[in-house]
């Protein structure tokens, strides 16, 4: 009886993360490419403007920014730090997380690793996915992070995003629905969308999008600045093994030449 049960749980237990996959806001991907000095400077101004009056990044300093990024010293002073530190500090801020909490309900986290924890295409979508919600304490919600403790601090870019009614592509077992007779999309209403109410923001979407993705830039060089480095070693070190490899294999040859 007891080895029945369990192979029943073990047998409805795909159902359940089914149901689960299919109930998740899906991710969108996003391509980034860490070597774009010009996104992740961007990147860089929108992450002090927008997320450090909330968020630190203390497990990096001003100073390697700077030179990582290709920004002088004294423009980074004077467009990116906000906090009176000097160059060689880490990047705090003054937000004690007890207030925080008291505040929003959540302290907002250190973001230095963010991207590792969560991933790029989560970033992307979690910061364009903040709707408004007036059952919220802050009037907005998140497709991603549900009764999220974050204010849409980017509203004013992005516009006034609310869900509306719109019609959309039927999908079935992940796969676009058309009309087998005349080969259009099939459609139908849906009153869960995001929509933006026109001109409430500052930036078109395709803009804003480009924002969030030199800030998810700068949020991915954030947690690994040794990316970039540790590839370009890599293709030299690739290159001195196939160039060792040439001289290996000759010596090899020569060695077992009288033992056949
Ligand atoms: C007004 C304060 C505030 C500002 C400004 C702010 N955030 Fe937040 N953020 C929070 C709080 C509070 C949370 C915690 C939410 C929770 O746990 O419910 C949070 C959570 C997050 C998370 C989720 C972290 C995790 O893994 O759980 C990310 C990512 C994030 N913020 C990114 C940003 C970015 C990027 C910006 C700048 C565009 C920004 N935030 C600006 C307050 C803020």
């Amino acid at each position: 009886m007891k080895k029945q049960f369990l192979a029943l749980i073990l047998a409805v237990l795909p159902a359940f993360a089914l149901a689960q996959a299919a109930l998740e806001y899906p991710n969108d991907p996003v391509a980034i490419d860490l070597s774009d000095k010009a996104a992740l400077q961007d990147g860089a101004r929108t992450f002090a403007n927008y997320c450090m009056g909330c968020h630190s990044a203390q497990y990096q300093r001003y100073e390697r920014v700077a030179k990582d990024l290709g920004i002088p010293e004294g423009l980074m002073l004077e467009n990116l730090v906000f906090t009176g530190a000097k160059i060689g500090e880490h990047m705090k801020i003054g937000m004690r997380p007890q207030d925080a909490k008291v505040w929003f309900g959540a302290a907002p986290p250190d973001l230095t690793l963010v991207a590792r924890v969560r991933g790029n295409d989560w970033l992307y979508t979690y910061l364009r996915t903040f709707y408004e919600d007036p059952a919220r304490p802050w009037g907005v919600n998140n497709k991603v992070f549900a009764n999220v403790g974050m204010p849409n601090v980017l509203a004013g870019l992005q516009g006034r995003q609310v869900l509306g009614c719109k019609q959309v592509q039927v999908v079935e077992h992940g796969k676009k629905q058309y009309d087998p007779l005349t080969g259009t999309p099939i459609t139908q209403e849906a009153c869960d969308q995001l929509t933006i109410v026109p001109n409430s923001g500052s930036q078109t979407a395709a803009e804003f999008d480009e924002t969030i993705k030199n800030l998810v830039t700068f949020l991915a060089y954030s947690a690994n600045p040794v990316k970039l480095e540790s590839q370009r070693i890599g293709v030299y070190v690739l290159l001195y093994l196939a160039f060792f490899f040439v001289f290996a294999y000759l010596l090899k040859r020569e060695y077992w030449k009288d033992v056949h």
